[in-house]
């Protein structure tokens, strides 16, 4: 392409690690739709006959059924997906083809299909949390009155119900998916037409291309057009931050499937067998949902640490901002599908989880409520007080519920058999009622919605 200024071809060296049509083919849509644009636009202006235009087009139409057939033939030596397909162009409809890099440069090209790429992924990734929120919403539907322990510092810290957990999910989805719109709505601006990195002398129609692409507005400055990649980072930052909340509940996943915890079973579809030890069966799905945070966050990093320092305009060091990018979409959108299917997989086993939920003296704070209530004590006295009784339970190796009243009148003589009614789990769990606490008639109105607004796509 450049014969015109080199004598001799490049160094093998120089061609592995210059190339970069190995993943940036995977922009070959992009790549080609913002080439229909540019075209159509260039003969639109005057700048190309529509002749050349139309042999353009229909050259561009047959790459892109040649590339999707899988008869395309992707050359090392033409170094990246723009020069494929230019080189291609040239085989099938000759001379006309060189007049398509009219106005332009490979540096606003990339910009532009990656912006694409970029927005194309985001809409992908939303339509996979949206039906991770649904899977969700519909199973704590199911077991919105499903006690369980509910943890702090993993220890049983109060009862909460199953439905009340997952829909905490839901909630970090629904912000998540917020960042990427967030983020997709400034990567929704054109850079295609700053060219090479100043503009260019023909009189092009960059409100046109913008339109054309779907895009909201061209860039305002050539410079910024080439040379920025905050669109990629803040996608990445999205992602990080799902593949955050992602890994939790995966680790919350291998934690209760653990036999020595059994609050969930995963079925054979989940799970896989160990090659020596016949009675096992592992969350291997929840484990790489779990490790593939690093990646993900690591690609993040990586181009984060590409981009400091850069100088405008465009630099070589940019071509690094792909491969971390796709690889870290796909273990995205992999691993949402995973938890999605697991979650719709997973059988609570609700005796375990009821049985669980009272146990470790879990609902303490209830009792200490009702002194504050029934009684007036302060609290801090109240707290005090219910400390002893579960004091006095545990010497006796009994759960709170199982306490004689004339034991706990031993201690605090105006505790009545009342009592009894705010010490089990479920009372627990349904006495928490305030807004946004975890009793089942919560739960069943927060799911309800949530499984109202996705019916509506939101
Ligand atoms: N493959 C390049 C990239 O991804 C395209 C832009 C190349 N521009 C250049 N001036 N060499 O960044």
């Amino acid at each position: 392409m450049w014969g015109g200024r080199f004598r001799t071809s490049p160094d093998a060296v120089m061609e592995d690690i210059n190339a970069s049509v190995d993943f940036d083919r995977h922009l070959f849509r992009q790549d080609i739709a913002a080439s229909q644009a540019h075209a159509a636009m260039l003969a639109k202006q005057g700048i190309i006959t529509a002749d050349d235009a139309r042999k353009i087009a229909h050259g561009l139409d047959t790459i892109l059924s040649e590339i999707e057939s899988g008869k395309f033939k992707f050359k090392r030596a033409l170094e990246d997906i723009h020069m494929n397909v230019e080189s291609r162009l040239a085989e099938l409809i000759g001379l006309a083809a060189g007049r398509l890099h009219t106005a332009r440069s490979r540096n606003d090209q990339v910009a532009t299909d990656f912006r694409l790429w970029i927005k194309a992924t985001i809409d992908a990734v939303d339509v996979a949390l949206a039906a991770y929120q649904r899977a969700l919403a519909e199973k704590a539907l199911e077991h919105a009155a499903t006690v369980m322990p509910g943890f702090t510092h993993l220890q049983p810290a109060q009862p909460v119900t199953f439905g009340h957990h997952l829909l905490a999910y839901v909630e970090m989805a629904a912000r998540d998916r917020g960042r990427f719109a967030d983020a997709r709505k400034r990567a929704n601006f054109c850079p295609l037409g700053a060219a090479a990195l100043a503009g260019t002398a023909f009189p092009i129609d960059r409100d046109a291309t913008a339109k054309t692409l779907g895009f909201e507005a061209p860039m305002a400055n050539s410079l910024d057009a080439v040379s920025d990649r905050d669109f990629v980072l803040e996608a990445l930052a999205a992602a990080g931050i799902t593949a955050v909340h992602l890994s939790r509940f995966a680790e919350e996943i291998v934690v209760w499937c653990s036999p020595l915890v059994g609050l969930i079973s995963l079925s054979d579809r989940f799970t896989s067998g160990s090659s020596i030890m016949p009675q096992k069966r592992n969350p291997d799905a929840a484990e790489l949902v779990r490790a593939k945070t690093g990646r993900i966050i690591g690609a993040l990093e990586a181009l984060l640490i590409v981009m400091k320092g850069l100088p405008l305009a465009y630099q070589k060091d940019m071509q690094e901002d792909k491969e971390g990018a796709m690889d870290a979409f796909s273990a995205l959108l992999l691993s949402i599908a995973a938890m999605t299917g697991m979650v719709r997989d997973m059988t609570p086993d609700v005796a375990r989880m009821r049985q669980a939920a009272g146990a470790g003296y879990s609902t303490a704070t209830d009792l200490a409520d009702w002194l504050v209530r029934t009684h007036n004590m302060p609290f801090r006295e109240a707290h005090h007080v219910t400390g002893r009784i579960v004091a006095k339970a545990a010497a006796e190796n009994v759960s709170l519920d199982r306490l004689p009243l004339a034991a706990m009148q031993a201690i605090e003589k105006r505790i009545t058999n009342d009592v009894f009614t705010v010490l089990s789990a479920e009372d627990s769990a349904k006495s928490r009622a305030s807004y946004g606490g975890t009793a089942p008639k919560n739960v069943r109105r927060q799911a309800n919605r949530w499984l109202k607004a996705l019916e509506k796509g939101r």
